[in-house]
């Protein structure tokens, strides 16, 4: 998907001296081991296996080989099949010292199985669903002869304009860091060094998804406090679930570049975290420090990466031009570039690859004969998770689901859209194998109803955005200009919905608009389709809106104009059959919102779990010197947690087992929660806290638990969570990380606003 570029690939390093081989020692000792093996290398071959490249079709494989057999790289990336990598592995068992490569890939939400986009995971709230997804890639990268992947990508989003959005799990620390740790377990799966494990690498360290204004690689500038409390919980939680790598974010942090921050990448993440893993920069950013400002030129860049702890440098040449300078001059010691050439050499140790540098490439003749077969993917589990990622956020007049004898007219720029299925980052996945939304209606109605299609709109009329998207990394361009006319496709989709009892518009953004340097402005669906969606809505026939998109829109008008709407995110190869199960009632909805949707764009910041301010917002009370915006309804359009379903859901008899709390004990919450309605669902049942008085000002509520229940038709069934004193804890004015006494608002809902509430007090 990237473009890859050539500029300076190849260094020729300083002479070779070769060192005496050592006594060998046992692999089993890992210290050992590696301390032997370093004591062997030159100068040369150590700063090699801190160079990680990125490999391109143009590249001209012959040098690449002759230079990993120099021992001058230590991995690649984007190289992800076995008969690629395998000559580079030849070539590195060439190498004087035999050490193996390893492979590198962006698998962040499948690999040849495209999953649901992480956000569309978060919104399943399924950690089942979410570790099966992230096992599925792990297998299937695996089986592709990758070793490691640069995700989970866990970076809290509370600013949708900012495109990253899409790779990430939503804005609440909670519900981040939980899959943060499901999906680097996922990956290592019986560990890093297994057959068919890949190696977790989180990222972006840290604190990306707070860059200023949601503008791409912008600055971060945040209170210690709430970067604490709010933002580096879920990169710890991955850690604490034993990350192999962590990739370094681009931004700064309040005026140091995180590629430079020696506290960011020593004290914290080594010291206090103790993290003992293979710390990778991202792409080009030891180069970027020059543009950020805190370097003179590329030798002061080099030397202020290896200071902080940036172990390998991705696509830039930095290292290997500079270090073996910086060394002779002494403004860096042997210790700083021992350290990091450590750290990649105990990665390709846990990774299995010194006991095997073939573990994930195989022999030649078990390759897969064809590296697309459908017999690669794994289609079911596909479906399956994706549909539990939809999130139905109105359904007026139980317009859904639909009857699979009607006449549909489906319509929209992403009904028949096999790329934008499967978002952005969609490592190996091909669009080819994508179930669009019009394929998967088509399969499920067999021959019993009519389909009637209609593209109705273009992504967008914007002459200047359809450049961008098609200008981006991708290959093709893929966001197809229709050639006729706006009001030719209107008018042939009014016709359609004419004819038809119902109207299903598949509508929202192309996934290259959410994406890596995408940010927007507005979060509107783009006018073109705004169009559409006003002319479908004067035919007075009923309107199911199937919204496409990686960030929360402002769908202000569209929620009145619609009678029900689905959020479908961009679902996957099996996207297409998982909406139609949930259209057409053969799944029932069951996804919640893990951010929340704002009215406008002005709203922003929207997330829920806000600190409490002294004049807050007082509903009905326009005017009255409140915090609120004056020119519109004040609160979400869509609260953090929403999410409907086809049944009902009642809570009733919330209950605490007891109105205090001590330092040792713990508390009971318990609500009822009934299937009310006429259908058998799952709900997620939401645990918030609330420390109404503290040294601190604290957040309105935080989600501190909760639980994904199905219940039958009817039933009802108690649902127990249990609190202790380390989920009142925070960290105060001095990074102390404590509890306070005092009173606590205890509240469980189905979403974070709706709520009941109880208080208890922590003596
Ligand atoms: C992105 C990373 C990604 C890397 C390699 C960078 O532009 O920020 O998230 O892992 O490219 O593809």
């Amino acid at each position: 998907m990237k473009k890859l570029c050539l500029l300076g690939l190849f260094v020729s390093l300083a002479s070779h001296q070769v060192l005496a081989a050592t006594t060998p020692v046992p692999l089993e000792n890992k210290d050992a081991f590696i301390s032997n093996l370093m004591n062997q290398m030159t100068l040369d071959e150590k700063i090699g296996q801190l160079r990680l490249i990125s490999i391109g079709p143009e590249m001209p494989r012959e040098l690449i080989r002759k230079e990993i057999a120099a021992g001058n790289i230590g991995g690649t990336f984007n190289s992800i099949t076995r008969p690629e990598n395998r000559p580079m592995q030849d070539a590195a068992m060439r190498s004087r010292l035999k050490i193996p490569m390893f492979f590198a890939y962006d698998v962040i939400h499948g690999h040849r199985t495209i999953f649901p986009i992480p956000l569309a995971l978060a919104s399943s709230w399924d950690m089942d669903a979410i570790g099966l997804s992230g096992r599925i890639a792990a297998k299937e990268a695996a089986a592709d002869s990758l070793d490691i992947t640069f995700a989970p990508m866990v970076d809290i989003s509370r600013d949708p304009r900012w495109g990253r959005t899409s790779e990430g799990f939503g804005e609440d620390t909670y519900l981040v860091s939980r899959i943060a740790g499901v999906m680097v377990k996922a990956f290592q799966g019986a560990g890093a060094n297994a057959a068919d494990s890949i190696m977790a690498s989180v990222k972006h360290f840290a604190l990306y998804g707070a860059v200023e204004g949601g503008r791409d690689y912008n600055v971060v500038d945040m209170s210690p406090v709430k970067m604490y409390q709010d933002y580096l919980p879920p990169y710890r939680a991955a850690i604490d679930a034993g990350a192999g790598g962590v990739m370094v974010a681009l931004n700064s942090i309040n005026g140091v570049p995180a590629t430079a921050d020696t506290w960011l990448m020593n004290d914290l993440l080594r010291k206090d975290w103790g993290f003992k893993g293979l710390a990778v920069s991202d792409h080009g950013a030891i180069f970027e420090l020059i543009k950020h400002g805190v370097a003179r030129d590329g030798r002061e860049a080099a030397k202020l990466a290896i200071k902080a702890g940036i172990d390998m440098s991705m696509n830039d040449t930095l290292y290997g031009k500079e270090l073996p300078g910086l060394l002779k001059s002494g403004e860096i010691e042997q210790q700083d570039i021992d350290n990091a050439v450590r750290e990649v050499l105990a990665a390709k140790y846990d990774m299995g690859l010194f006991k095997d540098p073939y573990l994930r490439i195989g022999k030649a003749e078990d390759d897969p004969a064809d590296t697309y077969a459908e017999s690669r993917l794994h289609r079911a589990d596909a479906r399956e998770v994706a549909r539990r990622s939809l999130v139905l956020l109105k359904n007026q007049n139980e317009t859904l689901p639909l009857k699979k004898t009607a006449k549909i007219a489906l319509v929209g720029p992403l009904a028949k859209a096999p790329i934008d299925m499967m978002g952005s980052w969609a490592a190996a996945g091909r669009p080819a194998q994508s179930v669009t939304l019009f394929d998967g209606m088509n399969a499920a109605m067999a021959d019993k109803a009519t389909l009637i299609y209609a593209r109705g709109a273009s992504i967008t009329s914007d002459r200047k955005v359809l450049d961008y998207l098609n200008f981006l990394n991708f290959d093709a361009p893929e966001v197809v200009d229709d050639p006729r006319s706006a009001q030719v496709l209107i008018d042939e989709a009014v016709k359609a919905a004419k004819d038809a009892d119902v109207v299903v518009a598949a509508v929202g953004e192309s996934r290259g608009m959410s994406h890596e340097s995408s940010s927007r402005t507005d979060l509107n669906i783009p006018a073109s389709q705004r169009e559409l969606i006003k002319a479908l809505k004067a035919t007075g026939k009923p309107l199911v809106l199937v919204l496409m998109n990686g960030r929360p829109l402002s769908i202000l008008e569209e929620k009145d104009q619609a009678d029900a709407i689905l959020e479908t995110w961009f679902s996957g190869t099996e996207g297409g059959n998982a909406i139609a199960d949930v259209l057409f009632g053969d799944y029932n909805p069951s996804g919640k919102l893990p951010l929340t949707f704002p009215r406008s764009v002005g709203q922003i910041p929207t997330y829920y779990n806000h600190l409490s301010i002294g004049r807050p917002f007082t509903p009905g009370k326009p005017g009255n010197y409140t915090s609120q915006y004056f020119d519109d309804t004040t609160g979400p359009l869509f609260p953090f947690g929403y999410g409907l379903s086809y049944t009902d859901f009642a809570l009733s008899d919330m209950a605490l087992s007891s109105t205090t709390l001590n330092a040792t004990g713990k508390l009971d919450a318990s609500v009822m929660v009934k299937n009310t309605g006429k259908r058998d669902g799952e709900t997620v049942v939401q645990l918030y806290i609330q420390d109404v008085t503290g040294s601190m000002i604290r957040p309105v509520k935080e989600l501190k638990n909760f639980q994904k229940i199905l219940l039958k038709a009817g039933e009802q069934k108690v649902v127990h969570f249990t609190i202790s004193e380390d989920d009142l804890k925070f960290y105060n004015a001095q990074l102390k990380y404590a509890a306070e006494p005092g009173k606590f608002n205890v509240q469980i809902g189905l979403d974070s606003q709706d709520v009941t509430q109880q208080s208890f007090e922590l003596l």
